[in-house]
């Protein structure tokens, strides 16, 4: 069926995907019930399952930038019958208002990629986005979380180790809320096959409040939990 996934793996119809392998293995271990790992490929670990309160959900790993999304969301939607991807990873703060823990939830992505390349618009550019139902319903569930919620563009870097470390004012000076490595190609796969998508972020790190401290491991902890537990909410 595909190349990257296993031949066989039953999705939901709602995919939950984080960048880290053992991050989807975490969240099968302490949110899903009867789960089942199915697929392994590569060590891209993707498990099926229900969450506590009976919804049938997936959580697969998407592993790190547009490209390594582009591969597994494409296979997903494409030959696995999937309807929605919810990414869930973390982000650079671009914006004072965004502090370490806070949670954004991505209208649209820029991007330095040249993913989009491939459909020749002759000098157009899209404007890949998430799906409005999605973000409706995770902006509402956020918020009876009591989550600290931003609703904002970000930018989807190809570099992480950039070479001019104020090449992100550019995009901070434009009202880009953060930096991450992926949202971009999601949205551009999910409007090629007419699927949903929407990417959750948590801010892991922040280029703007110099003294705001680093999160210690178990805050780090704690606030992906919030994140994964609204992303649970989006199961069917
Ligand atoms: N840059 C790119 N991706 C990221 C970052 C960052 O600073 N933080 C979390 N994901």
């Amino acid at each position: 069926m595909s190349t990257h996934i296993n031949d066989n793996a039953k999705f939901a119809k709602t995919v939950l995907m984080p960048g880290d392998p053992l991050r989807a293995k975490y969240i099968a271990e302490n949110f899903l019930v009867d789960y089942k790992l199915v697929t392994d490929t590569r060590g891209i670990l993707g498990y099926t399952g229900k969450t506590k309160d009976g919804k049938e959900i997936s959580v697969m790993a998407s592993g790190m930038g547009i490209p390594s999304i582009g591969i597994y969301s494409y296979e997903l939607y494409k030959f696995y019958g999937v309807e929605n991807i919810i990414r869930i990873g973390t982000c650079g703060g671009y914006q004072k208002e965004c502090h370490v823990g806070d949670v954004i939830l991505v209208t649209s992505a820029c991007s330095s990629s040249n993913y989009a390349y491939q459909f020749d618009l002759k000098g157009g550019v899209l404007a890949p986005c998430s799906d409005f139902s999605l973000l409706l319903k995770a902006y509402n569930n956020a918020k009876d979380l009591n989550l600290n919620v931003h609703v904002g563009p970000i930018f989807s870097s190809d570099v992480f180790y950039d070479e001019d470390p104020n090449y992100y004012k550019k995009f901070a000076n434009l009202g880009v809320l953060g930096v991450e490595m992926e949202s971009y190609g999601l949205f551009i796969n999910a409007m090629r096959l007419h699927k949903k998508a929407l990417c959750i972020l948590t801010v892991s790190d922040t280029f703007v409040n110099k003294d705001e401290k680093d999160l210690t491991k178990e805050e780090r902890q704690e606030k992906l939990n919030d994140m994964f537990k609204l992303a649970l909410t989006m199961g069917d």
